[in-house]
């Protein structure tokens, strides 16, 4: 096949450069949403089940999916990137060890496991030191390879599976439905002997996705957005070329956007199916809702009416638009609460939110947010992607000028994120600065370890003790 074009994309990586919005200005408009960051990263990695070209369309322009790209590349694949298409070539795809300092910048590269142990049947992951999975685990994916036949061992942190008569088919009972731990198990079912069945699996729009670029590739699966997956196993998967979904996070971040502004705001290239409780959620605030092919949008109250949100899997309230949400209930008419259950530390927002004025307690996972009049402009530093957002919806309401910091956050998550809400009518603009935030000592580390949030534990977990702790 033809090798990719070595072109070098400029990129804005947000590390040292500080992103300034004046706020007051009522958002309106169309806004183009981008291909889902979370349907992209299973979808790039289920690519290595197959030997051949992949050309993949609506691949948003991230740090995450770039990072993605290198893992690829380091386990032997031809990768190129442009202008929203991913190119992959698993032709010459060798290496089944994956690389601890890419792990170690974004957890979701162990979406590989599943694949290259279906493929080789032995995968080795050599966990960085300490911080990796440690908030993380990934103790469900372990749990469902040893039910698929895998030999695990752990010797001081590099885990190892191994699988020398290959994958067979199974019943795995997921102890939570976990987006990656489905992700990863459907992948490696593709190829194991005889049917997989996964109970209490994730049903995100991004697992139907991924299904649907699997049997594409030839795989047969059944159930996805269900509880129950059942997966039958193939020989082998061929390549194929694929779109992904739009990224539903990046479009209910837009319609909270245009919620705090009393704004109009209008998604196009978007799935209004994918939002349920959030669309509900915003009807609750006063806004009005556009909904059609491919298109969401709000008309926003001047003020919005105060709703609270406990996030749970999906189809319930998303984790990842919490903090969102949250920013906007910021300024909102009356009091509410908030909950998070699937991440302890979903919560990174509000000491940054509380510098702009916000009225919030919080207690672990629980918030109470009381509508105040108006935030008001100051430095602050985002946390990790979401967070990050809400801080800038905090700053298009807040009085004066907001200064938002560790802006390689947003750009994790976010594909042109001024040049989005610039059309929209916000006033916004990247320098390059230092600023001393001061950020509390007690919040999380901003190192880029996790995906999307840091967790000590999961709850739901503690009746379920893992068969292998990556402890
Ligand atoms: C994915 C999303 C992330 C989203 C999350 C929940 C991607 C790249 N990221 O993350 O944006 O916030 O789903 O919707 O798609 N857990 C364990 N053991 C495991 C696996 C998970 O205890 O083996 C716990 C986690 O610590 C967390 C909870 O289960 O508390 C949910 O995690 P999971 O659904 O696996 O999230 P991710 O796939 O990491």
């Amino acid at each position: 096949m033809a090798r990719f074009l070595n072109k070098k994309p400029i990129v804005q990586n947000g590390e040292s450069q500080i992103l300034s919005i004046t706020g007051g200005n009522r958002l309106s408009g169309e806004v183009v949403i981008s291909g889902s960051k979370n349907a992209t990263l299973p979808i790039m990695a289920a690519s290595l089940l197959a030997k051949g070209d992949f050309t993949l369309t609506n691949i948003p322009n991230l740090a995450d999916v770039r990072v993605f790209k290198e893992v690829l590349k380091d386990l032997g694949c031809v990768t190129d990137f442009n202008t929203g298409r991913c190119y992959i070539d698993t032709n010459s795809l060798g290496n089944n060890v994956l690389n601890p300092d890419l792990i170690g910048r974004m957890r979701a590269s162990v979406l590989v496991m599943g694949p290259l142990l279906a493929r080789f049947n032995e995968v080795t992951v050599p966990l960085p030191g300490g911080c990796s999975l440690g908030p993380r685990p990934i103790d469900y994916h372990l749990f469902g390879f040893k039910l698929l036949g895998a030999e695990i061992s752990d010797i001081n942190g590099t885990i190892s599976l191994y699988a020398p008569k290959g994958l067979r088919g199974t019943i795995i009972d997921l102890p939570f439905p976990s987006v990656g731990a489905t992700e990863n198990l459907m992948m490696a079912a593709t190829l194991a002997k005889g049917m997989t069945v996964i109970e209490n699996a994730a049903r995100e729009p991004e697992i139907v996705d991924l299904a649907e670029f699997l049997n594409m590739m030839g795989a047969e699966i059944n159930g996805a957005g269900t509880r129950s997956i059942t997966i039958r196993g193939v020989n082998d998967l061929h390549s194929v070329n694929y779109s992904v979904i739009p990224d539903r996070i990046e479009t209910a971040s837009f319609l909270m956007a245009g919620l705090i502004t009393g704004g109009d705001v209008t998604c196009v290239n978007a799935s209004p199916w994918h939002l349920p409780v959030i669309l509900e959620k915003l009807e609750e605030a006063g806004c009005e809702l556009i909904i059609d092919t491919e298109k969401v949008g709000i008309k926003s109250p001047p003020r919005p009416k105060s709703v609270g949100a406990k996030t749970t899997p999906y189809p319930g309230f998303a984790t990842d638009v919490q903090p969102m949400l949250m920013a906007a209930m910021t300024i909102a008419d009356g009091e509410n609460i908030f909950m998070d259950t699937i991440f302890e530390n979903r919560f990174n927002q509000i000491k940054e939110l509380i510098k702009m004025g916000a009225d919030i307690e919080f207690n672990g996972r629980v918030a109470l947010v009381r509508g105040i009049d108006n935030l008001t402009g100051c430095d602050v530093a985002a946390p990790d992607i979401r967070a990050a957002m809400a801080l800038v919806i905090a700053g298009l309401k807040a009085d004066g000028e907001t200064r938002i910091s560790n802006l390689e956050h947003l750009l994790r998550g976010y594909e042109n994120p001024v040049e989005k809400l610039t059309a929209l009518g916000a006033d916004l603009k990247i320098t390059e600065e230092t600023l001393d935030t001061k950020t509390d000592t007690t919040q999380p580390d901003k190192t880029p370890v996790s995906d999307e949030a840091t967790v000590s534990e999961h709850p739901q977990s503690d009746d379920d003790s893992p068969v292998v702790s990556t402890n």
